[in-house]
């Protein structure tokens, strides 16, 4: 099963950010959306710490996460949990119907476009709950052109909920002057978030207010 990136620190990855999060002041009570949740990489760490019906996943790859809710969930924890899924691709925050406090998103702006990561954008500034934070990782793009190239196109790359192709190891870039500039457009406010880089990408704080 493709579980969304390296299988060697899958259970490494997910605590880290269950500590990110911990450290952004997360609580049991905190209601949590992630964005691409895939095989629950984070899911699984947060839907044991967290409070029933506090944790929410969008998953595109429908059988990507109904694969690892299956074979890493412990029998009675979504009973206890009740943990919600999502199976859409268009950034809705809101298909749940809650305010999250916190959205996570890991390795999903390293495959976006601008127009996603902007309809990302839109979607935390009028779904969040008012102090909300989103952590969002992404590959910093470089300004030296030989290097990593601010992606310009318009598609996701990579592998998505529908491919299985070569390309599925491809990952993008944003600039982050770009990225700031989309969040000062609609009053947010963005900082890189010290510490947890992985295979290259680093992590943001994307707060409201
Ligand atoms: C590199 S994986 C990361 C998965 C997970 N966050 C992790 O860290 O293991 C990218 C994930 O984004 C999902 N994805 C693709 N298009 C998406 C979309 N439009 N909305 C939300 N997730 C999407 C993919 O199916 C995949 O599970």
């Amino acid at each position: 099963m493709w579980l969304g990136g390296l299988t060697n620190d899958f259970e490494r990855d997910g605590r880290t950010q269950l500590c990110k999060l911990l450290r952004t002041g997360l609580s049991p009570d905190s209601t949590v959306v992630e964005v691409g949740c895939g095989a629950l990489r984070a899911g699984y760490w947060l839907i044991h710490f967290l409070d029933e019906g506090r944790y929410h996943g969008i998953e595109p790859n429908r059988e990507m996460v109904d694969t690892a809710r299956a074979a890493l969930l412990e029998p009675g924890l979504e009973e206890l949990k009740r943990p919600r899924f999502a199976y859409n691709d268009d950034f809705d925050l809101g298909v749940f119907g809650v305010a999250p406090e916190f959205v996570l998103a890991r390795s999903i702006w390293s495959h976006a476009s601008k127009r996603q990561i902007a309809a990302m954008l839109d979607s935390f500034k009028s779904v969040a709950a008012p102090q909300a934070t989103l952590l969002s990782s992404y590959h910093p793009a470089s300004r030296f052109p030989w290097r990593r190239r601010d992606y310009l196109g318009d598609a996701w790359v990579g592998r998505g909920p529908r491919g299985t192709g070569p390309e599925h190891r491809a990952v993008v870039a944003h600039r982050f002057d770009w990225i700031a500039g989309e969040c000062q457009r609609r009053s947010l406010r963005v900082r890189e978030s010290a510490g947890d880089s992985f295979g290259g990408q680093v992590w943001l704080e994307v707060t409201k207010g």
